[in-house]
């Protein structure tokens, strides 16, 4: 039986020669490849600038690092998320505080005002999650970055093409990160990118990305040595994406709102073979969903393992998204985050299942698995 994954890329002919016509050229990286898949993905989101990075984690490290984070800074963050989303405050030498999730999965923001409070009215940066591609209400965090004066960065790794409204993803937050895993809604194999209307911000990124050194002569602090001059003026790391990478991303964006719209077309036919399974909880729908995930939950904890067990000896292989992260041993040992903490996200936790969801599935492929789940709840 063909085996079902809960996500993976989709490439095709043109993507692959766009790609070899890169590896006949004179620029492997930093070349014009890269600044053209970086104003494809601004011009897509209406955004001034946008700049990639070598993955997603490190476009979220980019982005702690412009906001400013460093050693006595905080950032926030949900409990429900990638690790990277929280790790890449503390790469900058912050601390990263945790707050629960509301219905929609996503940060809840009165859980988050809260967790300030506690931390004396005191937070630096705060990273709401678009979780499954749900596009959660911005204004409330809006308020909340204001209020307290912090910098608000959307982590938005699963939600690139999806909406709010007449604003795309990428539009509303002071900066917005993603990750073209190949999971993702485009791929460039590994890479990511910050999304900003900041010029400042802008800068701060590609320096950061670069090892913070810059050619550019309208910035340079010292008087140039000559032609080849170059300056390092800040710490930054070697997080670049390669012409090769680039080449693959603008040639994906192309069909980015193609891919979205296949992956609402699947997300529509999980709810309507699924409606009515007892057992089951749907995820939270709404307008906009980017549908990076179909998340089901299963009602009775004892069950979850059994019917990810099941569905996976049926060659449908699938994860759980996520495990809360202050639960991991590391923020468990280092932080003294302990069960219970965060009840919400660990509800969601002992019942989630992440369902085959990604644009070259078939109708039939997600039949087969919604009658597998019905299956499933007859035979127990
Ligand atoms: C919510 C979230 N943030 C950050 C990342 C990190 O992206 P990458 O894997 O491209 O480093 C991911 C990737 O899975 C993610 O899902």
């Amino acid at each position: 039986m063909k085996v079902l994954s809960y996500g993976r890329q989709c490439i095709n002919e043109e993507d692959i020669s766009e790609v070899v016509k890169v590896l006949r050229g004179d620029w492997l990286t930093m070349g014009p490849t890269v600044e053209k898949f970086e104003r494809s993905l601004a011009d897509y989101a209406g955004v001034k600038h946008a700049v990639t990075f070598s993955s997603g984690t490190a476009a979220l490290h980019g982005a702690m690092h412009a906001a400013g984070l460093g050693p006595g800074k905080k950032s926030l963050t949900t409990a429900l998320t990638f690790v990277a989303t929280a790790n890449s405050a503390l790469y900058t030498g912050a601390g990263v505080m945790f707050a629960d999730i509301a219905e929609n999965f996503c940060l809840d923001p009165e859980k988050a005002e809260q967790v300030i409070k506690n931390n004396g009215g005191k937070v630096d940066a705060i990273v709401p999650v678009s979780f499954a591609g749900y596009p959660f209400e911005i204004e409330p965090f809006k308020e909340l970055a204001k209020k307290y004066n912090a910098v608000l960065i959307e982590d938005a790794s699963h939600a690139w093409g999806g909406d709010r409204g007449k604003n795309k993803i990428g539009f509303d937050a002071d900066m917005t990160t993603l990750s073209f895993h190949p999971v993702k809604h485009i791929t460039t194999a590994e890479g990511g990118a910050v999304l900003t209307n900041s010029d400042e911000f802008a800068k701060s990124l590609k320096l950061f990305r670069n090892h913070g050194t810059t050619r550019n002569s309208k910035e340079f602090q010292d008087e140039p040595d000559g032609l080849w001059h170059s300056e390092m003026q800040n710490l930054g790391y070697n997080y670049r994406l390669s012409e090769l990478s680039c080449a693959l991303g603008l040639s994906q964006m192309k069909r980015l709102d193609e891919f979205v719209q296949r992956r609402r077309e699947l997300a529509r036919l999980y709810f309507e073979y699924l409606s009515g399974v007892d057992g089951v909880i749907l995820p939270p729908d709404t307008e906009g969903h980017a549908w990076h995930l179909f998340v089901l939950r299963v009602k009775d904890p004892e069950l979850h393992g059994q019917l990810f067990n099941f569905l996976r000896d049926n060659d449908i292989r699938l994860q759980v998204h996520y495990r809360p992260v202050p639960l991991q041993p590391y923020y468990r040992n280092n932080f003294g985050y302990k069960a219970g903490d965060f009840p919400e996200a660990e509800r969601y936790y002992s019942g989630a299942i992440s369902l085959p969801i990604y644009p070259s599935m078939e109708d039939g492929d997600v039949k087969r698995v919604a009658d597998c789940i019905k299956n499933f709840f007859k035979s127990i």
